[in-house]
């Protein structure tokens, strides 16, 4: 029996995306984040959780990929993060390190440290990042405020660069009371403020702000000069954008919440939307704060 074999020096069953017709990106590191805050560039950041819509979102020019532990919702049918494990996280971290080099490499690679994986102690912390750092992560992601600023201050000394997440935190969904909008009030708004420059002084280099009012985000993100804000439902005033990949493809299996946008409608194909996704962030298209505020 014969095996086909791709002409395209891939398996038979995957190839690896045709490079981008754009001049060829450097690899994404902190200073190159950096930079391109000074220059006033919106960040576009986009789940990925295999190898080959990571190679694809690498092609379409994002600068960031999170293997996000809402893999456990849209790969693993859960109804919550809550029951993801470390060995789910590396593992899917492992699938997408291989599919971004078998791409151009260019994205930074950041992977959610999963539920009860960091909480016990910053030993524990730095136990479960060195899983994910070794399966191919660049940065590890890890949630809410306060008793975690001592914990990110122990990772990034240890040379393990943290983004953390406040506002709607989906670990903490029961103690939440549900996926609700956070720090709506003056006295939750002040909190959040509080704890996230608490953690930019911990070290965090990048801080996620999940379900935030505009004006909220817009004024930390004006406040944290050392940590790059990701907005997802937070308006169009944070330094970069995050979309869950499913989301954004108009794949999941519920309804889209109000902020996402279903980029591949237009597009006609998964790389297409991706680009349009980048695009629309950098021209600050993205998101619709008539729209998508709170
Ligand atoms: O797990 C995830 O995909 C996330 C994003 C929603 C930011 O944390």
């Amino acid at each position: 029996m014969s095996v086909p074999v791709s002409t395209s020096g891939g398996t038979p069953y995957g190839t690896i995306p045709p490079a981008s017709p754009l001049p060829r990106r450097k690899p994404i590191s902190l200073p190159r984040l950096n930079q391109m805050r000074e220059a006033g560039e919106k960040i576009s950041m986009i789940t990925a959780y295999d190898a080959t819509y990571a190679a694809i979102a690498d092609a379409a020019g994002v600068e960031c990929i999170l293997v996000g532990d809402s893999l456990g919702m849209v790969c693993q049918g859960l109804h919550s993060t809550v029951g993801v494990s470390l060995d789910a996280m590396a593992y899917h971290t492992e699938c997408v390190a291989r599919g971004l080099h078998r791409a151009q490499g260019i994205a930074w690679l950041i992977s959610d440290l999963p539920y009860g994986s960091y909480s016990a102690s910053p030993e524990q912390a730095i136990h479960s990042a060195t899983r994910l750092m070794q399966a191919g992560a660049h940065m590890v992601k890890l949630e809410g405020g306060g008793w975690t600023a001592p914990v990110v201050q122990f990772l990034v000394e240890r040379g393990v660069p943290v983004c953390a997440h406040l506002g709607l935190t989906p670990q903490t969904v029961h103690a939440l009371g549900g996926y609700r909008v956070q720090g709506r009030d003056a006295v939750a708004a002040a909190a959040l403020h509080e704890q996230a420059l608490e953690l930019q002084d911990a070290g965090a280099s990048m801080l996620v702000l999940e379900m935030v009012p505009a004006e909220l985000s817009r004024k930390l993100t004006q406040a944290l000069q050392r940590c790059h804000t990701i907005g997802i439902g937070a308006g169009s005033g944070t330094a970069g954008q995050v979309l869950v990949m499913h989301d954004m493809l108009g794949v999941n299996l519920g309804n889209n919440a109000r902020f996402v946008r279903d980029f591949l409608k237009d597009a006609g194909s998964v790389r297409g939307a991706i680009e349009a996704y980048v695009r629309a962030v950098k021209e600050g298209k993205f998101p619709d704060d008539a729209l998508h505020a709170w």
